[in-house]
């Protein structure tokens, strides 16, 4: 029994995981608290989780019907991330893990991304997408939750070309989930937005965003009102086809096939049904997690801990967050202490 407790953008959320079962997940999402600043507020972020936290995790325990003694272990994303809100859920598990003497085991976000798809029991090695707001790339995954970078955005993650582009389209923040549900009332092929990047292996957004905000600048403002469902299902379909297209060439050109998708933008349902589709038509096996998997959770969290290396108390107490990979490069590994149980 691993708990496992995720804050490092702006969802404070705790899971209980056992093996690749989730026995319980809450997730508490700030969206309606940074909607009004248009994007997350890191110090705003930082403090309701703070304030947040320790319900969290007790609604988490309280579900999967846990006591603390049931847990073997906790499990944190120690990065990348908003420093200030990693480092609330980093002392929130080192502090129940200590109260224990457990071990914690800290988990890079993207590998949590990736490792959602263990629940629906997908076997490695496949090739996957992870698109949230911060990072669009395919990573081959090897072993566990152990994968290779081979492609990955030039410039804008998948995410941010959906959240610019939906502040674009005059809808709230985050604007991925709204975009996607006005896209679905809209006709794709109303304006032929710039498809993927020539011949090259990354993704690129920036472009398309930009092709949206002179598409509209050009419009009417009554035009715009008539179809501002054509332009988000033709924009979100941009989006779709370079996504589908480069995974799909990602996998043939690793010889993969079994794919599978990661992240926020996995819960886009243009990209579900469109790399549904196609990966039928090719033979391939696609790996979809549930909607609750692709957003930012903690059960994700826990579902890549399984695959790591626990750090065993008290080794873990000057443990530090990372907020960027570059980070946690230059990092010193947590030192070795004596040890003396806690009374
Ligand atoms: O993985 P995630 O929850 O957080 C990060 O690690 O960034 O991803 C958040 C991103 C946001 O950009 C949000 O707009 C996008 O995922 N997103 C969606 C959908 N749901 C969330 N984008 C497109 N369609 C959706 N249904
Ligand atoms: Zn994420």
């Amino acid at each position: 029994m691993i708990l496992a407790v995720e804050t490092s953008c702006d969802d404070t959320s705790a899971a209980v995981v056992c093996g690749r079962e989730v026995l319980s997940s809450v997730v508490s999402s700030q969206d309606t608290l940074h909607a009004e600043f248009g994007g997350v507020v890191p110090e705003v972020a930082s403090r309701r989780h703070a304030e947040l936290v320790n319900v969290v995790v007790a609604e988490a325990m309280g579900r999967a019907g846990l006591a603390w003694e049931d847990l073997a272990a906790v499990a944190v994303t120690q990065g990348p991330g908003l420093i200030g809100a990693l480092l609330v859920g980093l002392a929130t598990a080192k502090s129940i893990a200590c109260r224990r003497a457990l071990p914690l085991i800290p988990v890079d976000h993207l590998q949590g991304h990736i490792a959602a798809n263990y629940a629906l029991g997908v076997q490695p090695p496949f090739l996957c997408l992870v698109a949230s707001g911060g990072h669009t790339l395919l990573a081959t995954v090897e072993e566990g939750v152990r994968y290779r970078v081979v492609a990955k955005t030039m410039d804008d993650a998948a995410g941010e070309a959906f959240d610019k582009g939906a502040r674009l389209l005059g809808l709230g923040y985050p604007g991925g989930r709204e975009l996607d549900e006005l896209a679905a009332r809209g006709d794709p092929g109303f304006v032929r937005f710039p498809r993927a990047v020539p011949r090259g292996r990354g993704f690129s957004f920036s472009g398309l965003k930009t092709a949206l905000l002179y598409d509209l600048r050009e419009r009417e403002p009554a035009e715009v009102e008539v179809h501002r469902a054509d332009i988000a299902a033709s924009y979100q379909a941009a989006i779709v086809d370079q996504l589908v297209e480069k995974t799909l060439a990602g996998a043939a050109r690793e010889g993969l096939r079994s794919l599978a998708v990661a992240g926020g933008v996995a819960a886009n349902s243009g990209l579900r049904r469109a790399l549904t589709e196609a990966c039928e038509a090719q033979g391939l096996r696609l790996s979809l997690p549930p909607l609750s998997l692709c957003t930012d959770n903690a059960a994700m969290i826990g579902l890549a801990a399984v695959h790591l290396p626990a750090l065993p108390w008290p080794d873990y107490l000057d443990l530090d967050a990372f907020a960027s990979d570059a980070e946690a490069k230059a990092a010193r590994p947590p030192r070795k202490r004596a040890t003396r149980r806690p009374s």
